[in-house]
């Protein structure tokens, strides 16, 4: 049976069936931003939202994560659709009329509109007429911590992907058209790393240099210096990224610190290049440093392992969305986002795909203006819908 070719439509029902409801919801989760894994009121929102469906609900996963479980007609395979619920530590600059109610905390990534897709999926799929074509079982997995956090590792851990055949995740995409899918086979989102750096001199005098080693200036060597791993040792057709986000010396005019530290993120592609960088770049800094009469410390952390999708997944993927919104508005990308996603914890241990949502031109991911045109919302909800109705076909 090919489920690709009955999808027109889907769209339509969903959005006249739950449109409203999983609008509200995702204005109450809005509202009330939680960060990492400290999630429990947007939880106890989905799990209000979920209740009465024909689900087996799982709480307390990953701390405030949830996975219900919905068995099809059939017994065959098992797969899994993930949001995130986690906000962002922002200040909400939109004006919109739900805006966060809690200074320093925004819903700036789009998960909220993440968490209310799937729950249209999951109301959408316990239906009778759409659960009756499920040949298999579907997991709505809500997630804790995308943000720095790690839940998909820790759901992971706690087992969440064992007996799932794929697995499937959306993220809304600003700069690509609206309602446009997007994906690719291998590489979508990069290794997403991080590292401080201490560099450590000689304090003294503002007046009298000789008598010190400025860490300020040894610092702004080395800043400088780490642009050339990229510049200079990476192969110049592979992606590396390195940024320093933050820098910081001195408590006065006058004196020059004994001391400055930086903080700073690392994006690979390739796992030989982001294994090889660590060393190389304290390699660099003490270097610098040394030559400079002082010292640099590094302290690295491998976080998030690059999103690598399915080719089958992917393809599936992308043969819905064309079906479901026209070819025209499913897209094959040629290039991964250097942006890192936990998501890739689940690939790590599964096939399956994320898919870019688009939401047209609109301000940035992680900045104070995010919104978007919750048109999407029963978009993405028909999208969740028809991959898992393709994916357990069979
Ligand atoms: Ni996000």
């Amino acid at each position: 049976m090919d489920v690709a070719q009955g999808l027109q439509g889907l769209v339509d029902e969903v959005r006249g069936s739950f449109g409203g409801e999983i609008t509200t919801l995702r204005r109450d989760i809005h509202r009330e931003p939680e960060l990492g894994f400290d999630t429990e009121k947007t939880a106890r929102k989905v799990l209000a939202a979920l209740d009465g469906l024909p689900l087996e609900i799982e709480t307390g996963v990953a701390q405030n994560g949830i996975v219900a479980t919905l068995q099809g007609a059939g017994d065959g395979p098992t797969i899994a659709l993930r949001a995130d619920m986690d906000a962002l530590p922002i200040h909400e600059e939109t004006g919109l009329p739900f805006s966060s109610g809690t200074d320093g905390k925004m819903h700036a990534c789009g998960h909220d509109g993440h968490t209310s897709m799937l729950v249209g999926a999951a109301k959408t799929l316990s239906q009778d007429s759409f659960r009756g074509r499920l040949n298999g079982k579907v997991k709505f997995v809500f997630q804790p911590a995308e943000e720095g956090g790690g839940g998909g590792r820790v759901m992971v851990e706690e087992g969440v992907a064992e007996g799932v055949d794929q697995i499937f995740a959306l993220h809304l995409w600003p700069g690509l058209p609206f309602g446009t899918a997007a994906t690719k086979a291998g590489p979508i989102m990069a290794a997403a790393d991080k590292f401080e750096m201490e560099i450590k001199g000689t304090g003294g005098h503002g007046a009298m240099p000789h008598l010190s080693a400025d860490a300020i200036v040894v610092a702004a060597q080395i800043a400088t210096a780490l642009q050339t791993l990229v510049s200079r040792e990476v192969d110049p057709v592979q992606p590396a990224v390195v940024t320093i986000g933050e820098i910081g010396a001195g408590s006065a005019f006058n004196i020059i610190p004994e001391t400055a530290r930086m903080g700073g993120t690392v994006r690979t592609i390739d796992d030989d290049l982001r294994r090889r960088l660590p060393e190389r770049m304290e390699q660099l800094a003490k270097g610098v440093a040394r030559g400079m009469r002082a010292d640099a410390e590094l302290d690295y952390t491998f976080s998030y392992p690059v999103t690598r999708n399915d080719p089958e997944a992917a393809a599936l993927a992308l043969r819905v969305a064309a079906s479901l919104f026209g070819e025209e508005r499913a897209v094959e990308t040629a290039h991964p986002s250097m942006g890192g996603e936990d998501f890739a914890f689940f690939l790590e241990k599964l096939p399956g795909a994320y898919v870019w949502l688009g939401i047209g031109d609109v301000s940035g991911l992680h900045t104070p203006q995010f919104q978007f045109d919750e048109e999407i919302l029963p978009q993405g909800a028909a999208l969740l819908t028809a991959i898992a109705l393709e994916a357990l076909s069979g």
